[in-house]
């Protein structure tokens, strides 16, 4: 009854097969092993990318922030969703790396920047002269913090507004392969094909150790990026532990399948909440994250009989909670969650 947080699960058995292979013998280090040049043209294959440039660190906020970092000057406004976790959850670490750009909240329902409200927001800032942040980047989230999902017209319909002012755009994927398989896009079209200049790859939550990878679809700042890698201390000297987690996650579809369970077992915990009298959701899930509403009292019966997950902070008069679904989640995990719901 685990639904605090799909990196709350394990890493899948191929991955750590493939490090347990990794572990024999020597490797160069630093991202010199053979398993990272083979990582490098996985990435390139798998999203119709030949010239794209892949680096691995082993956190989101890492991947997140040296991204962020490279696309925006210290005196720059980075616009992200209001709710996104660049902004809220990684300490002003995007903040921090680029020297001081300044985040700029983006209104939207259910976790989405929409054009207009990215609109609004860049006709807001940049507009004062030598006294105010210049427009920098754009960066978006999919799957968003609010478990919803963008499809690739979405996103292009951003990045093309960032474009109209000469904006680079970052995509956070730490759930990207969520994306992919809510939506049947291709990594391309989710990515470059709808103006993406730079996406954090997820593979944490997905079923590795520890793993995310950067790709720069313009492989022209790529030396810049590898500098600001160095100097944030996240190149690893035995790299071919995170080689090895990417290629196994990459290779023969494993992130897809295991996406794939996690949204399942996300669509089964939504059509199980008809068993549970008065719940509905504050957004559409999906993917494999959902918030519900229930009526109080609930939250405390489900957490006391052992579900474990993150009572929230909603409406008045209803409780509420984040329900996060992972690859290794069962169908028997999702029953015993319901049962400890009802009353
Ligand atoms: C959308 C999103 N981006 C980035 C991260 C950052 O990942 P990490 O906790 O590995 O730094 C998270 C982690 O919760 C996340 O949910």
């Amino acid at each position: 009854m685990f639904f605090a947080s799909d990196n709350g699960s394990g890493a899948a058995p191929e991955v750590i097969s493939a490090l347990t292979r990794a572990n024999e013998g020597y490797a160069r280090s630093y991202g010199a092993d053979p398993i990272m040049a083979r990582v490098k043209t996985l990435v390139r294959q798998l999203f119709e990318a030949p010239e794209a440039e892949v680096y691995l660190v082993a956190t989101g906020t890492a991947a997140n922030s040296l991204s962020i970092a490279l696309l925006s000057p210290p005196w720059s406004a980075i616009f992200a969703h209001v709710d996104a976790h660049a902004a809220m959850d990684e300490c002003g670490a995007p903040e921090f790396f680029s020297g001081g750009a300044k985040m700029i909240p983006v209104a939207g329902a259910h976790g989405k920047m929409t054009p207009d409200t990215l609109k609004a927001a860049l006709a807001r800032i940049g507009e004062a002269g030598v006294h105010g942040v210049q427009r920098g980047m754009l960066t978006v989230t999919n799957v968003t913090e609010a478990g919803t999902v963008y499809t690739p017209a979405e996103i292009a319909a951003l990045t093309a507004v960032a474009k109209s002012r000469n904006l680079p755009s970052h995509l956070d994927g730490a759930r990207f392969a969520n994306a992919l398989v809510a939506t049947g896009a291709t990594p391309a079209e989710m990515t470059w094909k709808a103006g993406i200049d730079v996406l954090s790859l997820g593979g944490t939550k997905n079923g590795c150790l520890g793993v995310e990878a950067v790709v720069l679809f313009d492989p022209t700042k790529a030396w810049e990026f590898e500098l600001r890698r160095k100097r944030a201390g996240h190149l690893f000297s035995k790299h071919r532990y995170l080689s090895a987690q990417m290629e196994a996650y990459l290779t023969e579809g494993l992130w897809l399948r295991l996406a794939t369970q996690a949204n399942a077992m996300g669509a089964l915990l939504v059509q199980g909440l008809a068993q549970v009298p008065g719940a509905s959701l504050l957004h559409p899930a999906p993917a494999n994250m959902l918030f519900p509403l229930w009526p109080i009292g609930t939250n405390d019966r489900a957490l006391s009989r052992g579900a474990i997950y993150y009572p929230m902070q909603g409406p008045e008069g209803v409780d509420h909670g984040r329900l996060v679904a992972s690859w290794s989640t069962t169908g028997e995990d999702v029953d015993a969650l319901l049962t400890a719901l009802k009353p």
